[in-house]
């Protein structure tokens, strides 16, 4: 089949290259002609797993890119809009790039369309892009869909082809019986018998089909409540600070009940990223435009919030004064395996950090370049690799799950610090592990586990006389403990 997807960016070229890999012809449209001639010329404008391979396999074959959309429009019954729909002030979702691009196939279209919504948008854009091309008048018939797509960025590729579930939202069985030939390849398994399959799945994918106003709730929704369970996971998290507990082990109770599942009840700074932050405000706007107080959101937002608050307070409750202090940094990009910094926590602790006038040295794997772009220029330092970060540093922070920071050499990392403390946003690492390596190792929602340091035994010899106010207000109680090979567990 001839489609087109309108908008380059990390969703729409993701499913511009998907499509192309399951048989499909396809024009991947974008106004921003740079982007399109470097697309062209082979160049990868965002770092994807095996999105390489496929514009690779595909580019001058199967797809092909161009600013035209008036050309793709006339070459495909089936258009794509994946075009950014960034939140506005009030939180709403800005839906005008979405408006124009519509007016624009309404204008050149001369035969059927099926209009597919790729971007996330609030319940009822099916409705208002249908009312809008009828007010301008178009010569040919259309229909108009909600495909939403559940893409992570790091694994879209994946996620594309073996997805838990397609989600069809069509008000007219012709639009729907489109989609379905178009998804077929995956839901019929055929694709994933291919030998050259990027992915593959054991049984074929699953087709949902709903009117369309249920489709765009589905995606609503779905982030919100994935959203919900991580901020339902920190509070958790907080819980156990302030009285002792393991957050992990709570997270092993949890996950293990089918009803519940261990997915995204992973503790840390916070969720970022350039759909969850900007989906839930545009769930929560448009609930209310439709009589319905979605107070729960605000608490997702508000504890999500507070996690980078809480944790400035723990970097604190460490370090004492944070001014003239030099500070580690592994990670920048919102998670591990995408160098998109869009809401990144990250980012939003380092912020933090420079009003407090700490010197920050930061690493991470691919996202250093997107940082430079929204960090104030020269505000901080980029270390090549983690270990040139780690040098001479009060401390160290890891605020991105990266599977490279998992691999790290403890004891190289060790001997880089000025003093062995590591506070670890992401709990990446083992609290016994790293007090069997001498760290000082603070994390989320578990008991901080310290070997006796040289630093440490300065401290303790002074602490026996005062008594620490530790961060969530829990008073710093220290058992004398022989020095050698001591865990010291902070209470
Ligand atoms: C976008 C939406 O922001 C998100 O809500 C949705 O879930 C998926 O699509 P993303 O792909 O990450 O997310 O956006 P972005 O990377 O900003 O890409 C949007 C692309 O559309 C950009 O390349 C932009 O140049 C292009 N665009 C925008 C057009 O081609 N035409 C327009 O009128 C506006
Ligand atoms: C999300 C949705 O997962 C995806 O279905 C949708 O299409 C787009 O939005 P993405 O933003 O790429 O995808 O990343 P995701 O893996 O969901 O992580 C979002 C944020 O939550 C990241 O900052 C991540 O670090 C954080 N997170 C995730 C946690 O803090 N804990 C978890 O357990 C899981």
């Amino acid at each position: 089949m001839h489609i087109t997807v309108v908008g380059s960016g990390y969703v729409g070229l993701v499913t511009a290259a998907c499509f192309a890999e399951l048989g499909h012809d396809v024009i991947s449209v974008d106004v921003d002609h740079a982007k399109i001639e470097a697309l062209k010329n082979g160049h990868v404008p965002i770092y994807e797993e095996f999105l390489p391979e496929l514009l690779e396999r595909h580019r001058g074959r199967r797809l092909t890119f161009t600013t035209s959309l008036q050309e793709a429009v006339k070459a495909c019954p089936v258009i794509f809009i994946a075009v950014g729909t960034p939140a506005s002030e009030s939180g709403d979702a800005d839906l005008s790039y979405v408006e124009a691009v519509a007016l624009d196939i309404a204008r050149f279209a001369t035969d059927y369309k099926v209009i597919v919504e790729k971007s996330t948008v609030p319940v009822y854009t099916c409705s208002w892009i249908r009312k809008a091309i009828s007010q301008v008048g178009m010569l040919a018939d259309f229909d108009v869909v909600s495909n939403p797509e559940f893409l992570r960025e790091g694994t879209a590729v994946v996620d594309f082809l073996c997805p838990d579930r397609i989600v069809v939202g069509a008000d007219s069985e012709r639009a729907a019986n489109v989609l379905t030939t178009l998804y077929e390849p995956l839901t019929s398994g055929e694709y994933y018998r291919r030998p050259e399959a990027i992915a593959r799945k054991s049984t074929g994918a699953q087709l949902i089909l709903t009117r369309a106003k249920s489709a765009e709730l589905i995606k609503h929704a779905s982030n919100a409540f994935l959203a919900m369970k991580i901020s339902f996971i920190n509070a958790v998290a907080t819980v156990c600070e302030n009285v002792g507990a393991d957050v992990q082990e709570v997270c092993t109770g949890m996950g293990t009940d089918s009803r519940i599942g261990p997915r995204f009840l992973n503790p840390g700074v916070g969720y970022g990223g350039s759909c969850f932050p900007k989906d839930l405000k545009a769930f929560r706007s448009i609930a209310s435009d439709f009589g319905y107080d979605f107070r729960l959101l605000d608490e997702v937002m508000n504890i999500n919030e507070d996690q980078c608050r809480r944790f400035i307070k723990k970097i604190k409750s460490v370090l004492w004064n944070l001014k003239g202090k030099r500070i580690a940094v592994l990670g920048l990009a919102f998670k591990g395996g995408t160098d998109d910094v869009r809401e990144s926590p990250a980012i939003a602790v380092i912020t933090e950090l420079l009003k407090e006038r700490c010197t920050v040295v930061a690493y991470d794997p691919a996202a250093t370049e997107r940082a430079k772009e929204v960090l104030p220029n020269g505000a901080i330092q980029y270390a090549n690799d983690p270990y040139a970060a780690a040098k001479n540093a009060d401390t160290l922070l890891i605020l991105t799950d990266w599977e490279e920071f998992r691999g790290l050499d403890l004891k190289r990392l060790r001997a880089q610090l000025r003093h062995p403390v590591v506070i670890d946003g992401r709990n990446l690492f083992e609290p016994g592990r790293m007090a069997e390596l001498s760290f000082e190792y603070h994390s989320i929602g578990r008991p901080t586990l310290q070997a006796i340091t040289p630093r440490m035994a300065n401290v303790s010899a002074s602490a026996e006389e005062l008594s620490f106010k530790e961060t969530s207000g829990n008073r710093l109680s220290l058992q004398r403990q022989t020095a050698s090979t001591d865990h010291r567990r902070i209470q």
